[in-house]
């Protein structure tokens, strides 16, 4: 017959500090984990950011209404707001981005981005020159946003104009930053 198994005192001596050893090597292991995940999970929370999804599905975002725009061809500058933003854990509501010259070309509608291609100041329209000029380092355009002089790399940047929505009286724009100091727009990704 067998006798049952009795524990030693030395029996429990050896198995506490093994048993000690294992709930910190779980506890560790736990630590680990969360401190490696959180940044994972930034990034997710970055990969299919709406305004990141937005500009990558090409999206258009309204920036205002058509009659804004005066006939004569002068320019209207909007400031181009995204509905909602997520930033890690942080949720944005209206927030600008960036900003449109839009005016009319004949029967055509045309958006410029205000964003000075040479090194990334805000363009300003001047009314009484009928240009834009960059205050930084002077880069100047012509109506049309094509450069007037050579401290720009490239003319002013031109945007996609949602041609359905003006129909229904609203300026649509596919709006995308592009880097600066190039010769030909390249989109920011
Ligand atoms: S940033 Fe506009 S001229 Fe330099």
């Amino acid at each position: 017959m067998t006798e049952p198994a009795i524990s030693s005192s030395s029996d429990i001596s050896t198995s506490e500090p093994a048993r000690r050893g294992f709930l910190y090597k779980a506890f560790t292991i736990v630590i680990g984990a969360v401190v490696g995940i959180t940044p994972a999970l930034a990034g997710i929370v970055f990969f299919f950011d709406p305004l990141r999804k937005r500009k990558a599905a090409g999206g258009f975002l309204k920036v205002g209404r058509l009659d804004s725009v005066p006939q004569d061809g002068t320019p209207v500058r909007f400031t181009v707001i995204v509905e909602r933003r997520q930033d890690a854990w942080t949720t944005y509501l209206n927030e600008p981005i960036g900003g449109v010259y839009v005016r009319r070309d004949g029967e055509e509608i045309v958006a410029f981005n205000t964003t000075c291609p040479h090194l990334g100041c805000a363009v300003d329209y001047l009314p009484g020159r009928g240009q834009y000029l960059c205050p930084c380092h002077d880069s100047a355009f012509a109506i049309d946003g094509k450069r007037t002089n050579k401290t720009p790399p490239r003319d002013m940047d031109r945007l996609e104009v949602d041609t359905d929505k003006l129909k229904a009286g609203e300026v649509w724009v596919k709006y995308q930053d592009f880097k600066t100091g190039e010769e030909h727009p390249v989109p920011k990704v």
